[in-house]
Order: structure tokens, then C-alpha cells, then sequence
């Protein structure tokens, strides 16, 4: 009787135990993507093509975790327009390929811009027709092409001043305030589907500049102009932070206007942290578990994307801003975001 209990309870024990690391191995296999789309959230990040091609590490990670990707570089206008109407698709195409074989979405980036603009137009000089008629080209084009690939197209990024007002670029400059407007209708009549959004930095909290984006797309929703969303790229740092009140302030004034919001850019510098590299990592950590809840307690955040995936390749060189250290091990920022889709 006695070795009867022993050997039910040996029994009981050890299927405990297989059941809990059954599990275990189950949270562990889980990736953040699966977690995000209990919230209907998209997770990803920007992607270089060199480590796309060649690095296993790399594509484990994008495979496990994410369900978005953006292309990094590949799909700026210096890269798909290289010369005056000769177009170049050879690396967006191949990240396209990627995403769809592994069931992945693709976001455009991006269609108009003041920088990485090809040198045949810096170098040239252009009335309002000849530049409308450029900017009209490009957009239309790089549309059409990935028409059914791309879900949603950054179509005009970082046109606000950061002190007040527009950007005086090369399109304002020539185009007047009113380009905007017009690049949106282009890209909709060249692509139906898509979804478009006004893109652009440190307009995540309530200031001068978030108060201008807002005023800017909710003129665009007046006048009829096709615009689906906004994307804050969410470059922080960890020294000044914007409150996450603010952004969730934000993101629901959008959110009353009709507009999507799509993080992104997000990453988070941290050189000159007072304190510990451990703590500096909980402190970015923190941040982005910060940011994901207030993603997900919004309304219309549908989209959560790093610049980059780890810190071995980001556009912020000696900083260590993403989800990953160099060696492709999770930091505490990944498990920040792991515990903000978990918990509610
Ligand atoms: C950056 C890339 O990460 C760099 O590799 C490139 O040299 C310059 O552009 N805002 C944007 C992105 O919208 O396109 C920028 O990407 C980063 C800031």
C-alpha cells in the first residue's frame, strides 16, 4: 500500500514534470509574433539585405519572431531610381520574396523623402512641372510595382520642420506646401490597396512638432486626400524619454480622425547612461515594455517594428539600441516586450 502511494506519486511527479517542461518548451518556442497577434499586432523590424543573404543567425530570428519587415534601404529612392526613369527592384524584390514565403508582411519605405534622394536630381535643375512630373513617376512606378506586395507604403517621410512649420526640402521648395497631398493621390491611384502613411520623428508625445504632424494629416482627411495612417519611428532615448501619457494621448487623437498609427523606427540609444551596463539594458528594457503597452492599449497601434534587429547592425554605431546584442541573444528589451504581450 505504502509503495503503492510512493509509485502513484513517482507517477503523478513525473508527468508533472513532463507537462511543465512540455510547456516550457511551448514558451519557448513561442515567438514574439505569436504573442502580438492575440492583439492583432504587427512585430518586425527593418532588414538589411547583406545579412538577409547570408546570415542563418539573422533569418532565425526574423523567422521565430517577426511578421512584418521593411527594408532598411532598399526601397529609398536613391536605390529603386538610380537613374532618371531606370528603375531598380532587384533587392526590394528579393526581400519581397522572403517576406511571402514566410508569411510575413511587407511594409514600403519610402516612396518621397528629402534624403537619400539620387544624385540625377540634386544635381539637376527642375521647374514645378518637371519635378511634379518626377515625383509623380517614381511614386506611381515604385506603386505599381509592388502592388499586392507592399501593405503599407510610407509615402512621404519627415516633412515636418523639427522648429515649427514644413521642411524646407527640394519638393516643398519647388512643389509648394500642397505636394503631400498630391504624392498620397498618386500612390493611391497606383496602388488601390495599400495602406498610406505620413511617417516622420519625435512627434511621438505632445509637442510643437506632433501638434504640426496632427495638424497636417487631419487637413489631408478634409480635403478627402487617401491617407490610412500615421507612422511615429520612435527613435528614444533612454536620457529623455517622451511620456507614455502623451503618446497614448497622441495616438488616440489620431485615432479619432479616422488614422491608423504604425511604430515604425523604434529603437532606443542609451551611451551615457549613468549606471551599470546592466542597468542601462533594464532601463531601455524598460522603455520598450513601456512603448508596447501603450501600443496595445491603443486603438489603432497596429504595428510594432525595431530599425534594425540586433545591435550588430544599427544606424547608430558604439550603441547598443535593439532587442538583440550583437551575438543574436535576446536582451532584456526582448523579454520587456515578451512580458508587455503576455500581460494583457
Ligand atoms: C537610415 C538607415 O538606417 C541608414 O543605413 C542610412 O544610411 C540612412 O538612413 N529615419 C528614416 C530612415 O526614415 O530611413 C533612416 O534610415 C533613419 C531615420
Amino acid at each position: 500500500m505504502y509503495l503503492g502511494i510512493w509509485f502513484l506519486k513517482g507517477n503523478a511527479m513525473k508527468h508533472t514534470a513532463l507537462l511543465v517542461s512540455l510547456l516550457l518548451g511551448m514558451a519557448q518556442a513561442q515567438g514574439l509574433k505569436d504573442l502580438a497577434q492575440k492583439h492583432d499586432l504587427l512585430i518586425g523590424g527593418a532588414i538589411d539585405l547583406r545579412y538577409l543573404l547570408d546570415d542563418p543567425d539573422y533569418t532565425d530570428i526574423l523567422e521565430k519572431d517577426f511578421n512584418v519587415l521593411v527594408a532598411e534601404n532598399a526601397m529609398k529612392m536613391d536605390a529603386t531610381e538610380p537613374q532618371q526613369n531606370e528603375f531598380n527592384f532587384a533587392l526590394g524584390d528579393l526581400l519581397a520574396t522572403y517576406a511571402s514565403k514566410h508569411n510575413m508582411k511587407l511594409r514600403g519605405h519610402t516612396l518621397l523623402w528629402h534624403q537619400q534622394v539620387p544624385k540625377w536630381i540634386t544635381s539637376g535643375t527642375w521647374n514645378k512641372d518637371e519635378l511634379e512630373a518626377i515625383m509623380k513617376n517614381h511614386i506611381q512606378t515604385v506603386a505599381a510595382h509592388y502592388q499586392g506586395k507592399v501593405f503599407a507604403w510610407d509615402v512621404v517621410n519627415e516633412a515636418i520642420s523639427d522648429s515649427g512649420g514644413m521642411r524646407d526640402t527640394l519638393w516643398q521648395k519647388t512643389l509648394g506646401d500642397d505636394y503631400i497631398a498630391r504624392a498620397f493621390r498618386y500612390a493611391r491611384e497606383a496602388d488601390p490597396e495599400a495602406k498610406l502613411f505620413y511617417n516622420d520623428y519625435s512627434s511621438e508625445g505632445m509637442n510643437q512638432k506632433s501638434n504640426d504632424v496632427y495638424a497636417l494629416v487631419k487637413k489631408l482627411k478634409e480635403q478627402g486626400v487617401p491617407i490610412d495612417g500615421v507612422g511615429m519611428q520612435m527613435h528614444l532615448s533612454v536620457l529623455n524619454p517622451p511620456s507614455m501619457e502623451e503618446v497614448a494621448a497622441n495616438m488616440k487623437r489620431l485615432a479619432d480622425l479616422g488614422l491608423e498609427v504604425h511604430i515604425t523606427e523604434f529603437d532606443v540609444r542609451s551611451a551615457g547612461y549613468p549606471g551599470t551596463p546592466a542597468e542601462r539594458h533594464a532601463a531601455v528594457g524598460k522603455l520598450y515594455g513601456d512603448v508596447v503597452k501603450v501600443c496595445v492599449q491603443a486603438s489603432n497601434c497596429t504595428a510594432f517594428m525595431t530599425w534594425g534587429v540586433a545591435d550588430n547592425h544599427t544606424w547608430l554605431p558604439g550603441d547598443s539600441p535593439l532587442m538583440y546584442d550583437g551575438f543574436y541573444n535576446p536582451k532584456p528589451a526582448y523579454f520587456a516586450v515578451q512580458e508587455a504581450l503576455k500581460g494583457q
